[in-house]
């Protein structure tokens, strides 16, 4: 099955990256939010990303309006009436996605594609409250996610080989390498990510070396793009304390404890970039 209009649900980071790419892949795209206010920032942002490639010379002007003329913004969740493919990039809260997707169920014509962008919480649990669960996937991008080249499709026990192989080719069409995961708590890249992460600011914790040397050494001698506490404020501390706690919860494994300092940090409201302080200042 070859999709036609993608629906985005949430126009956050991950929305917004999301909406763009498969926009910039000639689907058409519809992107919602809560309010008006937050949809116009999002859309903004798309727009200023789009800017961004036409005055590196990567996109002609023509083309980032073709780009943009594909991309409805909404925040009338009927607009999804007629998305092929629709991905939940809504916040990380279990109960809020089981809601959307009871209403995307009841939206969405039968034969649409239910997707999950969540990073750590079970797809399974949202594919059971649709009556479609053989039509439900996660698929997990990465931020920044016009740059990541992955996208990691999770795959329920109900989820049929029909609608992994479509989100496959669509994943595709993105650019993107697929790999694929199963429904387990952190699927592929968290699992081997976050016990990384908790090592890193246990470290930083500890005073086994300076935040400088941390990243220096992981960027320097392991060939990352950036160091464990630099990602940390990228990907926001709340984020990276939520993920943790979510996969603690269900495996137990003392891997995916928190440090101290993680959540005193986020209870201090030093969520990494996006609040100006993390590990580092931004302000
Ligand atoms: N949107 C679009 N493009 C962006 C971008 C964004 N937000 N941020 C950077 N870019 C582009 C730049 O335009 C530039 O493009 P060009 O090479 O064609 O000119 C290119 O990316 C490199 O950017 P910069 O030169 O500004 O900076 P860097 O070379 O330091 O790259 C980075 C920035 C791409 C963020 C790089 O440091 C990186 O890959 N960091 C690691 C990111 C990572 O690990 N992400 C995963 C987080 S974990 C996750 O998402 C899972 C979740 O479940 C927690």
């Amino acid at each position: 099955m070859a999709f036609k209009k993608i629906g985005v649900v949430g126009c956050g980071l991950m929305g917004r990256g999301i909406a763009e790419v498969s926009a910039k892949s000639g689907y058409d795209v519809v992107v919602s939010e809560i309010n008006k206010e937050l949809l116009s920032k999002g859309m903004s942002a798309i727009d200023q990303s789009l800017a961004r490639a036409v005055e590196k010379g990567k996109m002609s002007a023509a083309d980032k309006d073709k780009v943009m003329g594909r991309i409805k913004g909404t925040i009338d969740m009927q607009d999804f009436s007629d998305c092929d493919l629709i991905v939940e990039a809504a916040i990380e809260n279990l109960d809020l996605k089981k809601k959307i997707f009871a209403d995307l169920d009841r939206i969405c014509t039968p034969s649409a594609i239910l997707s999950t962008n969540t990073s750590c919480l079970s797809v399974t649990d949202v594919a059971a409250v649709t009556r479609r669960s053989d039509k439900v996937l996660g698929c997990h991008f990465f931020n920044p996610v016009p740059v990541m080249q992955l996208l990691e499709l999770v795959k329920t026990i109900t989820t049929s080989q029909a609608t992994l192989e479509a989100a496959i080719d669509w994943g595709k069409s993105l650019g993107k390498t697929i790999i694929i995961a199963p429904d387990r708590p952190g699927f592929i890249v968290n699992r081997a990510f976050l016990p990384y992460m908790v090592e890193a600011i246990e470290m930083y914790e500890q005073g086994v070396a300076t935040r400088e040397d941390i990243d220096t050494g992981v960027k320097l001698g392991l060939n990352h793009p950036m160091g464990p506490l630099t990602l940390a404020d990228m990907v926001g501390l709340d984020t990276l304390l939520f993920i943790m706690d979510a996969i603690y919860a269900e495996t137990k494994s003392p891997k995916f404890i928190a440090p101290v300092l993680l959540r005193k940090m986020v209870a201090a409201g030093h969520f990494g970039r996006k609040s100006g302080k993390g590990f580092y200042d931004y302000k």
